[in-house]
């Protein structure tokens, strides 16, 4: 791909961070008009030329998630059309990542419908930051390239140099993750029983693990309406935990989050920018948001001359 000289997009889901990116590879963001038909419907029309170019578009599909979407397929279809040589589909959050198996009659499998409309509208890669399974990647018969936000999380818990410290995995589903956090933090591990008893209402049920007398890090793939969260810091704070710090690589701010976060007793809250901040997420007064800029960056660098995207990861465990 040497050849084909590199050219990077931005869909309207996260320019903050297409650009932070694009200052990583010292790069202009490619020209593009992206306009409207009187009924709403999206126009993109490329003022830069990508004939013959490997062609990177950013695009999250968080929320207004379908209009997202519907904008990253249209992009990727007009870079197809423009004879692009190799089109990656930069998308640092893959939303209806969660709809991933049916767990009910009659249900979807959004996750894999995604996958399916991103492949047929052009891209002929996908790079995406801490899928909400790693299991997903199986979804697309492209290559995934699947970043993780740990390294640059990890930097910043250990600058933080927290003594007597626990880990909480804030459900099952995060033990992995919990347990790589607490190997890297040399911290002790706890893991929280969660029931989901609708979109937004979490139980918290029993703690296995000491969080008595312990700080606490809490640390997940994303934060939606918080009540997983927020029901766990609970949990640990009723079972006399000291300081608590939780974040994840999405902040993805649903409505009730901007009420339950600053209600809860966390000292500190933490996400990347994956995707960009909820203007009501003012709200939140401990709130730090750390950029996986330089990471995606990276990343697209090498996947450009055909590096190895691994060796970026390689002080993490595998699991
Ligand atoms: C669940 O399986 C995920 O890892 C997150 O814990 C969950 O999606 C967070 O959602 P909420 O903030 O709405 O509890």
């Amino acid at each position: 791909m040497l050849n084909h000289p590199i050219i990077v997009f931005s869909g309207t889901g996260n320019p903050g961070l297409a650009n932070a990116v694009c200052r990583y590879l010292n790069q202009e963001i490619g020209q593009a008009e992206i306009t409207r038909f009187p009924d709403g419907e999206k126009l993109i029309r490329l003022e830069s030329d990508v004939r013959g170019r490997d062609v990177f578009l950013i695009q999250p599909t968080c929320g207004p998630v379908d209009e997202n979407l519907v904008e990253l397929l249209i992009f990727l279809d007009c870079i197809r059309r423009a004879s692009a040589a190799r089109i990656t589909a930069v998308v640092p959050y893959f939303g209806y990542a969660r709809q991933d198996r049916k767990d009910a009659g009659r249900v979807p499998i959004t996750a894999k419908l995604m996958a399916n409309i991103i492949t047929s509208a052009g891209a002929d890669r996908v790079l995406a930051v801490d899928l909400h399974a790693k299991q997903l990647q199986g979804f697309f018969d492209i290559p995934l390239d699947h970043l993780t936000a740990e390294p640059v999380l990890v930097k910043y818990l250990k600058q933080k140099k927290l003594k007597n410290l626990t880990v909480v995995a804030p459900d099952a589903g995060n033990m992995k993750t919990a347990s790589r956090y607490a190997t890297a933090l040399g911290a002790e591990l706890a893991i929280i029983n969660k029931r989901r008893m609708s979109g937004q209402e979490i139980l918290c049920e029993e703690i296995i693990g000491t969080v008595e007398g312990r700080n606490i890090v809490m640390v997940d793939d994303m934060i939606s309406t918080a009540g997983t969260i927020t029901g766990a810091a609970r949990l640990v704070k009723d079972r006399g935990a000291g300081r608590i710090i939780a974040g994840a690589t999405h902040g993805v701010f649903s409505p009730p989050a901007f009420e339950r976060l600053p209600a809860a007793p966390i000292d500190e809250i933490f996400v990347t920018d994956t995707v960009p901040l909820n203007p009501a997420a003012a709200a939140i007064k401990n709130l730090k948001v750390l950029s996986v800029a330089g990471l995606i960056g990276e990343a697209m660098r090498r996947i450009h001359s055909n590096e190895s995207i691994s060796m970026m990861f390689r002080q993490i465990p595998q699991g």
